[in-house]
């Protein structure tokens, strides 16, 4: 019988990697998807039509029950989020709704389903290096004291402890996946990465002049969303839920990403295509993450296998080929 897996936030970045991941081992997969007309569900349709599309919303209990009663998942993986950090002050009560409530939701419609046993669905949330916040402890790892910097951050929180409260609570096989930044090609061009990447390509091409950012030295550990899905997947394959660093241990600001994305067309001074701008800085800055994923290296045989560079490569030259049309128009 093939294996059943749910997943909430299948039109973002990381729910397409996953979705196919799920397929290609031969799950029979279930995305939810939210909102009346979704442009973004002919996205996913074409990505992965195999995947069987279910509305709902993560602030609407009773679509994730019904959800639960059509999709009957094996495995629930729970990607949605309002994931920007930049956007949660100025829409701080929604994202605590979305992005915190929203696990709990998601955890109690499982508990109601699955009530006569409780381990029968396994759980995945979706949590984030961001709880870190003002870092108490270089490199971060599982034990790290959380302070969260952003209402995106305080949300995650939120749902990272009900995680662990319901896996504690009532033997729920319920994992948190602690998933410091992850890019790729698809990312959304509202995070930096694809931002610089989408300009860089569109300044080699002649059809943009300059790229306006905020804070430049901020520092990340960025890997690869296609590793990160793979991790997702390796932990509700356990015998037992637990919580799980995943990263690749280097971190680099956001100006060494500025450096590695315009060498890769070729120039190697970009100060004049860069400016500054106050409005994309951020009310508090988390100023440097690096996590220590020894855990899921030791416990879940997972490693990274894309380098810093070669990452940025990838989505510069995805971008270049993608922008290159407009420019021959
Ligand atoms: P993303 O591209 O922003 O995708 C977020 C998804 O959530 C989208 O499918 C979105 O649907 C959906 N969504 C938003 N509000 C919803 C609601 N009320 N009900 C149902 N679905 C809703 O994010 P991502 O990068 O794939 O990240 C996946 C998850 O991992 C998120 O929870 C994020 O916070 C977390 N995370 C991400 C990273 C990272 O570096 N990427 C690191 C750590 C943790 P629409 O398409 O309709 O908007
Ligand atoms: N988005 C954005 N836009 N960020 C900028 C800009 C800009 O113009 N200029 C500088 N930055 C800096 C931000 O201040 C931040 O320090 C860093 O670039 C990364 O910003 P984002 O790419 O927006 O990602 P994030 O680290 O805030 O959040 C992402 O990673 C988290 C995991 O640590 C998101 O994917 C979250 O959902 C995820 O939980």
């Amino acid at each position: 019988m093939a294996k059943r897996a749910l997943i909430t936030g299948v039109t973002g970045q990381d729910g397409m990697y996953l979705s196919r991941l799920l397929i290609d081992k031969g799950y029979e997969v279930f995305g939810l998807v939210r909102g009346q007309n979704n442009p973004k569900r002919a996205v996913i349709e074409r990505w992965a039509p195999e995947v069987t599309i279910l509305t709902g919303d993560l602030l609407d209990p009773s679509s994730l029950h019904r959800a639960l009663l059509t999709a009957q998942p094996d495995e629930v993986y729970n990607l949605a989020a309002i994931s920007f950090v930049g956007y949660s002050w100025e829409n701080a009560h929604l994202t605590s709704q979305v992005t915190g409530n929203g696990v709990l939701n998601m955890l109690e419609a499982i508990r109601l389903y699955s009530a006569d046993d409780p381990g029968r669905v396994r759980f995945y949330q979706a949590s984030s290096s961001e709880m870190f916040g003002r870092v108490q402890e270089v490199p971060q790892r599982e034990s790290t004291l959380l302070w969260p910097r952003s209402p995106y951050g305080v949300a995650k929180v939120f749902g990272h402890y009900m995680t662990i409260n319901y896996r504690e609570s009532y033997g729920m096989h319920a994992s948190s996946g602690i998933l410091f930044n992850h890019e790729s090609p698809l990312r959304g061009p509202e995070f930096v990465t694809r931002k610089i990447s989408l300009a860089v390509a569109r300044i080699s091409l002649g059809l943009q002049d300059v790229i306006t950012l905020g804070n430049l030295d901020a520092k990340r550990d960025w890997g690869f969303a296609g590793d990160y899905v793979d991790a997702m997947w390796r932990m509700l394959q356990q015998d037992e839920g637990d919580d799980y660093v995943i990263s690749t241990g280097e971190t680099h600001s956001v100006r060494e990403f500025l450096d590695a994305a315009f060498a890769r067309v070729g120039i190697e001074e970009w100060d004049r295509y860069v400016v500054q701008d106050p409005a994309f800085m951020r009310p508090a800055e988390v100023d440097l993450l690096i996590g220590d994923s020894s855990k899921a290296r030791d416990v879940l045989g997972w490693t990274p296998t894309m380098s810093f560079e070669q990452l940025v490569g990838a989505m510069v030259d995805a971008d270049v080929a993608l922008e290159q049309p407009r420019a021959a128009a």
